[in-house]
């Protein structure tokens, strides 16, 4: 079957870049990103393309160069999955927030809403693509709706999970490790559809990673590989605690482990604490599967990297009151960074809005600087936790446009994500405007501790 037309529901972190780089790889293919979202579809048309809705490095510029030759974006849902022969399915499934498995499995809402728009609109055969993460054998439920309520239409399930990490997805979506397609591996049909999908990523993938499976293996596959990364990371903060007790420090014990080959030097970097939309979501849901199934071993396992990670993001903030002579009371303390990770402008589950809820019940004030994300989203990040009103954290909480300005008459401060701009920052200069004892807390390993000795602050790297 040769794919002329894609198209794409849900125009977010995962849908916007992955089609854009398939469009830039693809140029006789008709890529087109709907949402249910207008504002959102307005600003990847703004005829300004640093001005689409998400910050990856080398995002706008593929963006300027495909959009309006064969990538498209819209809020015309049925037009483009009528015109479609592939379609991805690349919506949000945020953890579930009431009724069963509430706090741990993935929400299916707007998944289902997605199906059955489809079933509604699509008059001839279709492939359709989870894109989105998803709990293993959701393929089973999208097949179930799609055939129950079209109108006699053949679809095709086929799993692709995303494996693109915020801050690098053009590069990761360019040159990706491996390509895991998941399809109907018994049929003829399930098989042409797989090939379909297979030679629109041959267009750039080399054949041999691209890999297929039954759906079920890439389903759970997605899963697992951000459980083990999540994992990783988890593992070096368990023993950045351990070093802090010790006088070990928790860099030297990473490059040490990493260099076995068998171990390996990524996600090896203690941290404040993982966040992003992908790790806790998709760990709780592995715990869910688990337990729905009865393995409690296997649950227990895997859900103590949560648990690790909330101590975490806790200790770090306890720290920092404790350091301050255990009150934080009316003080002003000063984050750099709210983004989860450098290089993009996504807070989802971010360290910095549990450690600044944690500071704030302590009666601080905060004083927010972060370079690609808007007071707004840092307002609404505060605001959902729902620790406080809405105009309690206006009042205790700013967000100013440099960190010299975050970090003026303050008594602290705080690294909560590893931007590039706060390795050059004139530390001297920050440090002279502050109230003294001056204190830094660096939740990122971002610093050199000696420079910050030197300049006088009291000064605490995670791990160390
Ligand atoms: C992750 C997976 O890497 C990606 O393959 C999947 O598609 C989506 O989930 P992402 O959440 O975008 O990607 O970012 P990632 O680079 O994995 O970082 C996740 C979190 O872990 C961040 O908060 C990061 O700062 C933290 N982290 C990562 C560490 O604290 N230490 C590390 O060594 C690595
Ligand atoms: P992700 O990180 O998985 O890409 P996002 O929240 O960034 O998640 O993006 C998901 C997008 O999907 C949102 O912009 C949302 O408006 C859109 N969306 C959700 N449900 C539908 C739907 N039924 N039809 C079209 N778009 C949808």
């Amino acid at each position: 079957m040769k794919i002329k037309n894609i198209c794409c529901i849900g125009a977010g972190y995962v849908g916007g870049p992955t089609m854009a780089v398939i469009a830039q790889k693809c140029p006789n293919i008709a890529v087109t990103v709907v949402d249910i979202n207008e504002k959102r579809i307005a600003q990847w048309n703004d005829p300004d393309a640093e001005k689409i809705p998400i910050y990856e490095p080398g995002l706008s510029e593929i963006v300027e160069e495909a959009r309006g030759r064969n990538l498209f974006f819209s809020t015309d849902v049925a037009r483009a999955i009528d015109q479609a022969e592939i379609i991805f399915i690349s919506v949000n499934t945020p953890t579930k927030t009431y009724g069963i498995g509430k706090g741990m499995a993935a929400d299916l809402k707007w998944i289902e809403l997605c199906a059955r728009q489809i079933a509604e609109v699509a008059k001839d055969s279709k492939i359709v693509v989870e894109k989105s993460t998803l709990p293993v054998r959701t393929a089973a439920a999208l097949k179930d709706i799609l055939d129950s309520t079209g109108n006699g239409v053949k679809f095709q399930i086929l799993s692709n999970p995303e494996f693109l990490a915020e801050g690098t997805a053009v590069e990761d979506l360019k040159n990706p490790d491996r390509v895991l397609i998941g399809g109907d591996v018994d049929t003829l049909e399930g098989k042409e559809a797989m090939d379909a999908l297979v030679n629109v990523y041959a267009s750039w993938v080399p054949r041999e990673n691209i890999l297929t499976t039954n759906v079920w293996s890439s389903e759970l596959s997605k899963l697992t590989a951000n459980a083990f990364l999540a994992q990783r990371v988890s593992s070096i903060n368990a023993m950045s605690e351990l070093c802090e007790k010790t006088g070990a420090d928790v860099q030297e014990v990473a490059k040490a482990v990493g260099m076995d080959s068998r171990v390996g030097p990524k996600f090896l970097k203690a941290s404040v604490g993982f966040g992003g939309s992908c790790f806790q979501k998709d760990i709780l849901n592995l715990v869910y599967i688990a337990k729905s199934f009865g393995l409690k071993e296997v649950a227990d396992y895997w859900e103590q990297v949560i648990i690790m990670n909330d101590h975490q993001k806790r200790r770090f903030a306890a720290n920092m009151v404790r350091k301050m002579y255990n009150t934080v009371s009316g003080k002003k303390i000063a984050v750099l960074g709210w983004a989860f990770k450098k290089d993009t402008n996504d807070t989802r589950e971010s360290a910095a809005i549990y450690v600044a809820d944690y500071l704030l019940n302590e009666q601080a004030e905060i004083v927010v600087y972060d370079p690609k994300v808007t007071e707004e989203q840092i307002y609404s990040d505060l605001n959902y936790l729902c620790t406080r009103s809405e105009e309690e954290n206006r009042k205790f909480v700013t967000v100013v446009d440099s960190p010299m300005e975050a970090c003026a008459q303050a008594h602290a401060i705080a690294i909560l994500t590893e931007w590039d701009e706060f390795k050059v920052i004139d530390w001297r200069k920050i440090y002279e405007d502050m109230l003294k004892p001056a204190f830094l807390f660096d939740g990122r390993r971002l610093l050199e501790r000696d420079t910050k000795e030197k300049i006088g602050f009291e000064f605490y790297a995670i791990g160390n």
